[in-house]
């Protein structure tokens, strides 16, 4: 196995942060993966696995351990009816896979277009967007149980999806790397579309899968969502923050508070949950906790075009976390309410 040493992260991160990794692999195959894997866990060393870095905060002291690039190839589709079966190899880039399902109608991931990424990170946190999230597509997950030392297939409902969360999160945090993705996807199926903004940009035309996809592309380019390396702006980790989910009176309490800033005509955003709580918007909060956008302390800011993404503008992590805490302080001064931060934080 080729081991490289002292190998900067910042290059991995789309955030462009982190200092150097002890030890860096690159598994191009599974069984690669899996032999790395083992191979840190042998010598108890701790384990970062690397997908695109798009959803990674790394310390400026960078992380000491083994970091396992996965950028293992391949997808296998297989015919059943209207549905196509596709199962991808865990180090697929998210969104070859969305413009691949696009071109040929097979609709379930259609707004989830412009996601930077690989397809292993996707149940992690259960990616989401316009409407549409992984955990309505994904039919199993398959991983290596590094408790274990086995290979194991995770149907859904061991996986407890939830908005921008999942038992990977939770009660197995750690335990599995993730080697693949199975998702159903419906053929000649049309797109749905349940977002309200998403609904606007559409209009009275068509709503083929891929002017669908186009849409989204072009929501997300205006929110500097759509990861571009040449783009100043676009060295995030996407949204920074989760968007709060509050019980009913704690929604009506925030809006107690925010009374005396709502714009004429304007009412605040809130959408019901499932779990019949309230999910608020965390980039609206933040402006309106009178956080400016571009606002930028020590090189890491508030991006230009949206207020849940924190900028690196040619600072530290230690920077941009700062950052982070003064927003939090902000919002929870004006409204009471915390800001859990979404990306994961390493070393
Ligand atoms: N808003 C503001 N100011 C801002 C940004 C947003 O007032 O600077 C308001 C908007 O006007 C809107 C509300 O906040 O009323 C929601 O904004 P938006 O539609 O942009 O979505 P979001 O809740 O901020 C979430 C996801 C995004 C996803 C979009 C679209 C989270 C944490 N973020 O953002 O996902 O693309 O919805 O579905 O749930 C990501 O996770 O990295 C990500 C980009």
């Amino acid at each position: 196995m080729n081991v490289r040493r002292n190998v900067p992260l910042a290059a991995y991160t789309t955030l462009g942060l982190g200092g150097p990794a002890g030890a860096f692999v690159e598994a191009r195959s599974t069984q690669r993966l899996i032999e790395a894997v083992t191979a840190a866990d042998d010598a108890r060393t701790p384990l970062l696995l690397l997908g695109g870095g798009s959803n990674l905060v790394v310390a400026d002291e960078g992380f000491d351990g083994t970091v396992v690039r996965v950028a293992t190839r391949g997808r296998q589709v297989v015919d059943a009816g209207d549905t196509a079966r596709v199962l991808l190899c865990a180090g697929e880039p998210w969104d070859g896979f969305v413009a691949w399902a696009v071109a040929n109608e097979l609709a379930g991931v259609e707004c989830l277009s412009g996601i930077p990424g690989c397809v292993g990170a996707t149940p992690m946190q259960n990616v989401g967007a316009y409407g549409q999230e992984v955990a309505e597509v994904i039919t199993a997950v398959r991983v290596w149980d590094r408790r274990d030392r086995a290979q194991r297939t995770l149907l859904p409902k061991e996986c407890a999806f939830g908005y921008r969360d999942s038992v990977f999160k939770r009660e197995a945090r750690g335990r599995y790397a993730v080697l693949s993705v199975a998702f159903a996807l419906r053929r000649g199926g049309t797109a749905s579309v349940r977002y309200g903004e998403l609904q606007k940009a559409l209009g009275e035309g068509d709503r083929s899968l891929a002017r669908v996809r186009e849409t989204v592309l072009s929501l997300r380019r205006a929110k500097g969502m759509v990861w571009d390396p040449d783009d100043p702006e676009g060295r995030t980790a996407g949204s920074f923050f989760t968007n709060p989910v509050v019980t009913g009176a704690e929604a009506d309490a925030v809006l107690a508070r925010a009374a005396g800033v709502l714009r004429e005509g304007e009412s605040m955003p809130r959408w019901p949950t499932d779990d019949g709580r309230v999910k608020l918007a965390a980039g609206w909060l933040i402006e309106r906790a009178g956080v400016t956008k571009g606002w930028t302390v020590d090189g890491a800011g508030v991006s230009h075009r949206h207020a849940l993404a924190l900028v690196n503008r040619g600072g530290t992590t230690r920077a941009l976390l700062a950052m982070a805490a003064r927003v939090q302080d902000r919002v929870r001064e004006a409204f009471g309410v915390g800001l859990e931060i979404e990306p994961e934080r390493v070393g």
